[in-house]
């Protein structure tokens, strides 16, 4: 099979009688198709009762797919229980927050801390890696589907103390010093007395809101390592019988409930599946991308599933205008992505996703408006062939992305409720791409020293050594940003007893002993930025630092809102209210200026550009136009487009059509 970007995507032919297949592939050949995601919901039929396993269906998919010379990413299929295992070990099935023990239903819907779920899963995982290691149309294992949701049962809450022996090493002092539990006489005397946070235990008004945020946190980390854990147990069994197929199991992005951090080492490859908020900017997916990148430390990843069309699970699903999916497609590939897979190939006839989109409809017409747009872009990948495969983003703008500080800034009562992670995170991360920065996102426990900047809004919870390597980012001459919520508290969610920003204060030289927090109508006014400050309000000291900006009304008006601390070599910059995206803009600007990180198309409105560089060293540069308008633009350099084979010198003009794309290969 030639060297290209995977395209394909999920394919549930066991739901069809068999003749189906033959018109399947007829398309799937005629939309430039290779790669079949095949086997995620299919445990019902490859092991109807705990001791008959049958193949019959699968081995069909796989010598069809071989046959039609097409690879599988073949999925364990343990996402979604079978009944008669639900009806024999109703262990399997969840207790929720509220804690009512689950009966059968639904789909990711199993206790991680099953005995009967893992024996099961496993078997199941060990059985189909022994059949089909060997199999020519073998690409990667897919393992489960969308990993996530909470179990509070008693497995899991035993196994909850079990992970907490572990963590604090047996000593019960240390969780209670940790955990802080001296408040409201929390004191545990031995390990049995500890629940899992739900409404039964430490909550109220649902999951973020805890009376003991250190607990809540160490019940985020027990599940994203219980899940991992189910992860591994099904990955172990198939490198039993399977040293060498890539393995990976599909992430969702930005997904709040699961620490993806945690679990990245132990993927050969990422793979997530985008499904955009409806009306976000095209930084919100991009954002994701990156982050789904920085996963394996900038490797190329996979987009495991989008749609061609539309959704099904909203309350509204809008359709992808003309042109918009090769976009997002070729916007994923600018951020790393080296396949580019669909849910689904063929729309399911009945239950709740039969009107999601997918690439034939239930006329199985090839006439369609999306199918011709699929095949299009079939093409457009063929004639790409593996120049971008590999490629990685020569990034020098780093954004810290923090699950822990997520966690904890969205779990805490006070300063404000209305502070959203994302929100934050996304404006710094959209104002250094609006200004053609390439943006690696990171983990707090990335090597910082290839970058110029660093980008770390909202890092509430400051762990490990990593306000030093900030400082030594700073050192060398580098930029490190951050923000109001910053620095306050510690692994355990316990305030530094320092000044604030904690750790970070002597790199931002400032002090702040006080902060404002008002409603989301209050607005303020940011004079010097002709911007606003919204939610929280920091009143900052300077100590050493020099005034940027400063909030233009209230006892504090004139205080800063905005500074910047000379560091070494480098600058600490700290804002310290929640500005809107143009006083964002304004700042992040000024800090890439300060290393030349401004790219060439900034005044070109809803122009994405991105740069990959290929193993042999060929700079790709992606220029991806999100407006319907056509874009009137200036050759950079001189340069080929690898879509269309035409040549443009520099200075050259040349047109970007609406919704239009342009792989550049620079000269
Ligand atoms: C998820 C799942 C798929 C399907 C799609 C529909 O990503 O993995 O099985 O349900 O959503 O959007
Ligand atoms: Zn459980």
């Amino acid at each position: 099979m030639t060297r290209k970007i995977r395209y394909g995507g999920d394919y549930n032919p066991e739901q069809w009688p068999e003749s189906v297949q033959d018109e399947d592939h007829r398309l799937f050949t005629a939309a430039g198709i290779d790669t079949l995601t095949v086997g995620v919901f299919s445990w019902s039929l490859t092991q109807p009762a705990e001791d008959t396993y049958d193949f019959t269906a699968l081995d069909r998919i796989l010598d069809r797919a071989a046959a039609e010379d097409r690879q599988v990413c073949l999925a364990t299929g343990t996402a979604a229980l079978p009944p008669w295992l639900a009806k024999k070990y109703p262990e399997v099935n969840r207790t929720d927050f509220e804690g009512r023990r689950h009966r059968y239903g639904q789909r990711h819907n199993f206790c991680p801390s099953s005995p009967a779920y893992r024996r099961l899963a496993t078997a199941l995982a060990a059985r189909l890696a022994e059949r089909y290691a060997d199999h020519p149309a073998l690409l990667a294992w897919h393992i489960n589907n969308e990993y996530g949701g909470v179990c509070y049962c008693e497995l899991c809450a035993e196994a909850f103390r079990g992970w907490l022996r572990d963590k604090f090493e047996g000593d019960l002092d240390a969780l209670n010093d940790a955990w802080w539990t001296t408040f409201w006489s929390h004191r545990y005397t031995d390990w049995a007395e500890i629940e899992p946070p739900s409404a039964l235990t430490e909550h109220w008004r649902g999951p973020d809101h805890t009376a003991f945020q250190g607990i809540t946190l160490d019940y985020f980390r027990f599940t994203t390592d219980a899940l991992l854990g189910c992860f591994l147990a099904e990955k172990e069994v198939i490198r039993a019988h399977d040293p060498e197929t890539p393995v990976t199991t599909n992430f969702m992005g930005m997904f709040r409930p699961l620490d993806y951090h945690r679990w990245a080492p132990h993927l050969d490859f990422a793979s997530w599946d985008s499904y955009p908020p409806l009306d976000a900017p095209p930084t919100w997916p991009a954002l994701a991308h990156d982050l789904m990148r920085g996963l394996k430390d900038g490797a190329p990843f996979w987009l495991m599933e989008q749609t061609p069309s539309t959704t099904a699970c909203r309350d509204v699903n809008p359709l992808r205008r003309p042109g918009e999916l090769r976009l997002a497609t070729f916007q994923a590939i600018a951020h790393g992505a080296d396949a580019a897979l669909y849910f689904q190939m063929r729309a399911s006839r009945g239950a709740c996703e039969k009107y999601h989109g997918a690439v034939i409809g239930h006329a199985g017409r090839d006439d369609t408006r999306v199918f011709r747009e699929v095949a299009a872009l079939g093409r457009d990948l063929a004639g790409l062939g593996d120049a971008v495969l590999g490629a990685r983003t020569p990034a020098r703008t780093a954004l810290v992305f923090d699950w822990d500080s997520w966690w904890a800034l969205e779990i805490s009562d006070g300063p404000s409720r209305l502070v959203k992670y994302q929100e934050v995170v996304h404006a710094y991360y959209r104002a250094a791409r609006e200004a053609g920065a390439d943006v690696d996102v990171v983990p707090q426990t990335a090597d910082l020293t290839p970058y110029d900047v660093v980008l770390a809004p909202v890092l509430h919870l400051v762990k490990g050594d990593l306000a030093e390597r900030l400082e030594a980012v700073a050192e060398r001459g580098g930029t490190v940003l951050t923000t109001f919520l910053s620095g306050r508290v510690d692994e355990h969610d316990r305030a530094f007893l320092a000044d604030v920003p904690g750790p970070l204060a002597s790199l931002m030289g400032i002090r702040i002993d006080e902060w404002d927090s008002r409603p989301p109508g209050f607005i303020q006014p940011i004079p010097e930025l002709e911007s606003e400050g919204r939610l929280v309000f920091e009143i900052v000291q300077l100590r050493g630092a020099e005034t940027v900006a400063t909030y233009g009304t209230d006892f504090y008006a004139g205080i800063a809102a905005v500074t910047r601390n000379r560091y070494g070599l480098g600058e600490g910059w700290y804002v310290a209210t929640a500005l809107d995206q143009p006083g964002v803009d304004q700042v992040v600007r000024r800090v890439l200026s300060r290393h030349d990180l401004i790219g060439p198309y900034i005044e070109h409105k809803g122009l994405e550009a991105a740069t990959r560089i290929a193993p042999d060293g060929t700079r790709l540069l992606f220029l991806l136009n999100h407006t319907e308008e056509a874009a009137h633009l200036k050759a950079c350099t001189s340069a080929t487009d690898l879509l269309t084979g035409k040549q443009t010198e520099a200075g050259a003009p040349f047109t970007l059509d609406p919704r239009g794309v342009a792989v550049l290969r620079l000269q």
